[in-house]
């Protein structure tokens, strides 16, 4: 910016310099009068004292003192010297007597010729000289006397001609003078003004005209430039006081920016209206929470938001609160544009102003519906887990329970004559055993307690191997269409168990959709990254097979979805479910760190997401079932001893019947300690040690440990309700361990000794 560039001080600097040559003006005037009346003064004193001078001198010389006469002879030549010396003088006249002239030069003053009147005034007051003025011009009086004998009267005229002529040279010179100093103090002074107060106030004031509100950093630098420059006066003092202000505008700016900025970039969405409750800003957040733009709500009522899912009273209330100054704190279900719900924790505040009126209000929301529904999950997860651990209990009990019944019914069973009257009996009897069994074993699927056998998997083939099995489930009214993508990742699974799933998947569908539709299963690779995995918290990111399975039925409402995974929940009539399905699905998917998704609408279908971890290991060592294949009858009877050890007498008296039967020979155990008691009294080889697991005092894997230390080469066979990782690593077997599933029928463990002391078990 240029000191000099601009004019905004113009008009003030031909204030200053008019002020400045009035002033001039008036003091020269003054100055001028002064000189003129001194002057004048010296003037009138000069012919004066220049007119008694010349009187004086001419009183002498015209009287002749000898003859006491006036000089006749040489009157006339002195008054004509005298006369042309000096120029002032306009006329001289010498009387004799009065009104007699005795002689006269130059031009006669007009008007009357007073001598007469003079003579006697002169005589009366005793003096003998008197000066008029007579139409501006001095007239000299003066006796002329010899011893005090009046001998004639003199008179002279002294015209101020000539002296005015000084006068007016005087003041002319003056003026000069004046002007002249007048010219250079001006110039002066404009240029002082000029420099030390026009051009700092006008640079001063245009910097203040171009407020550069976009770049205060900048407008600071250029008034500190200019600031600089201008004198250390009050001028300096106003840029330096602007300066501040500045400064203090551009705290405030920044303060200002802070505030805007952290209502902008807040994720809670913030609202104000005015004291009617219209709308008159929103921040983004408002937008991402509601799906409407600003310009869209601008005006008005935050009603637009309201959902059917709070009462009228609710709303009542909440304006009866901040409408009478108080803060509001509370939880709407809003509608977004879209119409989905939002469930929103606000904090309605109303602005009061000093006059104590309600100006606006302000409303903070912050968006919990991720939160809610994340808790519900969590919450539904937790419910399932204790609802679990009480299936896995009474399980445990149950399949003792069911050990003795359904072995003793077998063991009864092979002993009676086909003709026996009792044998459709006792067939019922083992039959009832056999679904009890298997109701137990969906109740540990449920709570992760069922023993899997885990292999390598691709859903895919898996899931093209049921289909059949599928079809002929659904029967013809369903349409079952794979969409089953090529290269799925492997998972690692039990296979029996994802049949299992997508059995009872299929027909949870055939049952919504009593008149047919359509079934959709796919199988598709997943990768959750933290951004897609938002509504995932429960499960880790990474790489997933996702089976998904979806139908046209009658879908489900909220707290169906709610209760479905839950044992014994159904909404079937009695003896058409029991409600074991999809909890033993949700156990299994859960056993193998997966999740499950729903999404169901009533009258709209449903879908299941199911998510299978996926499997980066190569190959799982096939494994052997242990599955009875050949009948009791035709195993060679076992000539071998075996240790037994159970805690549960029935089950114990039982397996000592069966193992008698068998041949071999069984030492009888309660519990481990008994066991190695037992062991430590019999001197002779025991061939196979077979042993509960859960058992009080001591584990079942411990009494083997310690025995085998003494008997390396005995055999051990284990027997368990349910997974216990003291010979499973999260439910899944640990490598050579000999395992049997209780309720174990008679069949399956006559077999499994057997292969086991044969050999024949690979993992013996
Ligand atoms: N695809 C589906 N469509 C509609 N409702 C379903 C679907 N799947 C499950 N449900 C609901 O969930 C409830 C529980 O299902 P679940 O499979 O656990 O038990 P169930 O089918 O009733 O009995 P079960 O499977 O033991 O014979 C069902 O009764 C039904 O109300
Ligand atoms: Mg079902």
């Amino acid at each position: 910016m240029n000191l000099s560039s601009k004019q905004p001080g113009s008009s003030l600097g031909k204030h200053l310099r008019g002020i400045y040559l009035v002033s001039l003006i008036f003091l020269v005037a003054t100055l001028l009068a002064i000189q003129v009346i001194r002057e004048y003064r010296a003037i009138n004193q000069s012919i004066l004292t220049s007119g008694q001078l010349i009187i004086n001198t001419l009183r002498a010389s015209v009287v002749d003192p000898v003859v006491k006469t006036l000089s006749y002879d040489r009157l006339d030549t002195i008054l004509g010297n005298v006369y042309k010396k000096n120029k002032s003088i306009q006329c001289i006249r010498v009387y004799e007597v009065p009104d007699h002239l005795a002689s006269a030069v130059g031009t006669p003053v007009s008007g009357k010729d007073n001598s007469q009147e003079i003579m006697e005034m002169l005589l009366q007051t005793d003096k003998d000289k008197l000066v008029q003025q007579k139409e501006g011009k001095y007239i000299f009086w003066s006796l002329l006397k010899i011893d005090n004998e009046i001998i004639g009267l003199f008179r002279m005229a002294i015209s101020p001609e000539q002296y005015k002529k000084r006068l007016y040279r005087s003041v002319l010179l003056f003026l000069g003078f004046a002007l002249l100093l007048a010219t250079i103090s001006s110039w002066l002074f404009t240029e002082y003004l000029k420099r030390r107060i026009i051009e700092p106030l006008s640079a001063t004031s245009e910097i203040m005209g171009h407020f550069q509100h976009t770049n205060l950093d900048q407008y600071l630098t250029a008034i500190d430039t200019i600031r600089d420059k201008l004198p250390n006066n009050e001028i300096g003092n106003i840029a330096t006081s602007y300066r501040n202000v500045v400064l203090m505008v551009q705290q405030r700016r920044r303060e200002l920016e802070r505030i805007v900025t952290a209502i902008e970039q807040t994720s809670e969405s913030i609202v104000t209206t005015d004291s009617k409750g219209n709308i008159q800003f929103v921040n983004p957040a408002f937008e991402v929470h509601s799906g409407y733009s600003a310009a869209e709500v601008q005006g008005q009522n935050p009603r637009i938001l309201k959902s059917d899912q709070q009462e009228d009273s609710f709303f009542r209330e909440l304006w009866a609160t901040i409408s009478s100054g108080k803060k509001w704190n509370g939880t709407f279900i809003n509608k977004k544009k879209d119409g989905t719900l939002i469930l929103e924790e606000s904090s309605i505040s109303p602005i009061i102003s000093q006059d104590g009126q309600i100006t606006n209000y302000v409303a903070v929301n912050r968006d919990i519906t991720k939160e809610a529904n994340l808790e519900q999950q969590l919450n539904q997860a937790q419910r399932l887990e204790s609802i679990g651990r009480l299936a896995g209990g009474v399980a445990h009990d149950f399949n003792n329970i069911l050990t003795v019944i359904n072995g003793h019914t077998q063991l009864a069973l092979l002993k009676m004559k086909p003709e026996d009257p009792l044998r459709e009996d006792v067939q019922v009897i083992q039959d009832a055993g056999a679904k009890a069994a298997r109701l137990v074993q969906q109740l540990l699927a449920f709570s992760r307690k069922q023993i899997t056998r885990q292999e390598i998997l691709h859903l895919g083939d898996e899931i093209q191997a049921t289909k059949k099995m599928l079809d002929r489930l659904l029967g013809e009214d369903i349409n079952i269409i794979l969409l089953l993508d090529n290269n799925i990742w492997p998972v690692m699974a039990d296979r029996a168990q994802f049949e299992q799933i997508l059995i009872n998947l299929a027909v949870n569908s055939r049952d919504a959709m009593p008149d047919g539709g359509k079934l959709t299963i796919e199988a598709f690779n997943l990768n959750l990254s933290k951004q897609n995995n938002m509504y995932h918290q429960q499960i880790a990111i990474g790489d997933y097979v996702m089976l998904r399975v979806s139908d046209t039925g009658e879908g489900m409402s909220p707290e169906i979805q709610k209760l479905m995974f839950e044992p014994f929940f159904t909404t079937k009539d009695v003896g058409k479910g029991t409600g074991l399905g999809m909890s033993t699905v949700y156990g299994i998917v859960k056993q193998n760190n997966g999740w499950i998704d729903v999404a169901s609408e009533p009258g709209k279908g449903t879908t299941l997401s199911l998510y299978f971890p996926r499997c980066f290991e190569k190959s799982a060592p096939p494994l052997q079932s242990s599955e009875a294949t050949q009948n009791l009858d035709q195993l060679d009877q076992g000539i071998a001893t075996i240790l037994l050890v159970e805690d549960d007498k029935e089950v114990r008296k039982l397996f000592i019947r069966l193992l008698s039967n068998l041949g071999y020979t069984v030492l009888e155990a309660i519990d481990g300690e008994d066991a190695l008691r037992v062991s430590s009294q019999f001197h002779d080889t025991i061939h196979l040690l077979l042993t509960d697991v859960v058992m009080p005092k001591m584990h079942g894997s411990e009494v083997a440990k310690i025995l085998k230390q003494k008997r390396p080469e005995m055999k051990v066979l284990f027997m368990s309700g349910y997974t216990e990782d003291t010979i499973t690593r999260h439910g899944v077997l640990k490598d050579g361990i000999n395992f049997l599933q209780k309720p174990v029928a008679p069949e399956t463990m006559a077999t499994a000794i057997h292969d086991i002391l044969s050999g024949n078990n690979p993992r013996a």
